[in-house]
């Protein structure tokens, strides 16, 4: 007898009527109109199952921590920063778990699984590094946490910045990360993106930068990125983050670089909230909307997901850690209005985000793991739309969240008040 059987479901690709079988935490079957004894049915009634969402670019050690100990009056990325910087020596690590693993369970209920979490590894001390990896340790019962070694500060503007970063990853940090366009000069952003890849590359680690996050066209480190990428042999295992440069670079060296990246087999991470937010912040008006060139990278075959970023930290006061919110505010910006753009902003924030995490067993196909979420919504466009209630939230074939469904009751005078629907 199998563990589960979803019937009824509607996909994310449109295929409607489809069963899920799952046993010992993985789906065995898919198919239209699949029955089989089971011990739990679930009839979907026509609702979207969906895989998991993923968040393939976050800031848990910051997560949760807006206020301390001020708020970010300009807004912008500098103030921000200098603000972290005033926070970092009044972090204890109890806190920054507790916040973290209040964040998780936030992330549960929204169906998001798997987290790739940048920290900070500029302080010698290490502390958000071991604060994260002892997070990481204990939701591993219920999220895929991936940490990043971060070098906030510049791992060339400090003369022990390679020494923590490399320490970082000596604990047990899975993924090599940098942030070129915030070293001093250009010419040690290149050098410090050739020395991370190279770091990468010996470790046989993943590679995933910010880069350029900034307004300044004439940051083009994403252009080295691709190009160590390519010189050590490392495509499909590097990733650039927000690389909102290019929405304000020249359009003739855009038709350049996007094929070179795609060549390079780079991906690239927007993080449509923040970059919105962010960007812009030295222009009057017009204002420039600095999110990256989404549309066109994906139209060239890169592979483009969307982050969330940031939740109540220094840079952003926003947010609950829902993925739809991320694909919503990324259709808008991107002008991905269209019923194919629409759909691709879902992938942003699933099956692309997990082929930019190396997620084994992801999806809803024979084999994959059990590990899905299903929606109140008809079908993709609406779950975003709606950014709709998640009613049941799965992992490995074991109920993790549900949430009651959302009907309304009119209380309107004049209208029967016995009126009740779902909210479309
Ligand atoms: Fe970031």
């Amino acid at each position: 007898m199998l563990d589960l059987m979803v019937t009824n479901a509607t996909l994310p690709d449109g295929r409607t009527g489809m069963s899920v079988a799952v046993q010992d935490g993985r789906i065995t079957e898919v198919a239209a109109g699949l029955r089989a004894p089971a011990e739990e049915t679930l009839d979907a009634g026509g609702k979207l199952l969906s895989p998991h969402f993923c968040d393939p670019h976050f800031h848990m050690d910051a997560a949760l921590s807006y206020g301390l100990p001020r708020v970010n009056e300009s807004g912008t990325l500098l103030e921000g920063i200098a603000l972290w910087g005033e926070l970092k020596p009044l972090l204890k690590a109890e806190h920054m778990i507790d916040r973290a693993i209040a964040y998780c369970d936030w992330a549960v209920a929204r169906g998001l699984l798997a987290i790739r979490s940048h920290v900070d590894t500029s302080d010698p001390s290490l502390l958000p590094v071991e604060a994260m990896l002892e997070v990481k340790k204990r939701v591993a019962g219920y999220i895929d946490l991936q940490l990043v070694a971060f070098p906030q500060d510049g791992v060339l503007r400090s003369s022990d910045g390679v020494d923590n970063l490399k320490r970082a990853l000596d604990l047990g940090v899975d993924i090599v990360g940098g942030i070129p366009h915030f070293e001093r000069t250009m010419d040690e952003g290149a050098t410090s993106v050739k020395l991370l890849c190279e770091a990468a590359a010996r470790r046989g680690k993943l590679v995933d930068m910010h880069c350029d996050e900034t307004d300044d066209p004439l940051s083009r480190h994403i252009e080295t990125l691709a190009f160590q990428t390519q010189r050590l042999g490392l495509q499909g295992r590097v990733n650039g983050s927000h690389c909102t440069s290019m929405h304000s670079m020249d359009n003739y060296y855009v038709s350049k670089l996007i094929p070179l990246i795609a060549e390079s087999g780079v991906s690239v991470v927007a993080n449509p909230l923040i970059n919105i937010t962010l960007q812009g912040r030295h222009d009057t008006y017009p204002k420039r909307r600095g999110m990256t060139r989404v549309p066109e990278l994906m139209a060239a075959g890169v592979n483009v997901a969307f982050g969330h970023d940031c939740v109540m930290d220094p840079w952003y006061g926003m947010g609950s850690g829902d993925m739809l919110e991320v694909a919503h505010m990324g259709l808008h910006v991107a002008q991905m209005t269209s019923q194919k753009g629409v759909r691709a902003c879902f992938d942003a924030v699933t099956t692309n985000a997990a082929k930019v995490m190396h997620l084994q067993g992801y999806g809803i196909d024979k084999g994959c793991q059990a590990s899905f979420v299903l929606l109140q919504a008809s079908d993709a466009v609406e779950a975003i739309r709606l950014r709709a209630n998640r009613l049941k939230v799965w992992r490995h074939g074991v109920l993790l969240a549900q949430t009651p469904e959302v009907v309304a009751a009119l209380q309107v005078p004049g209208r029967p008040n016995d009126v009740r629907f779902q909210l479309r």
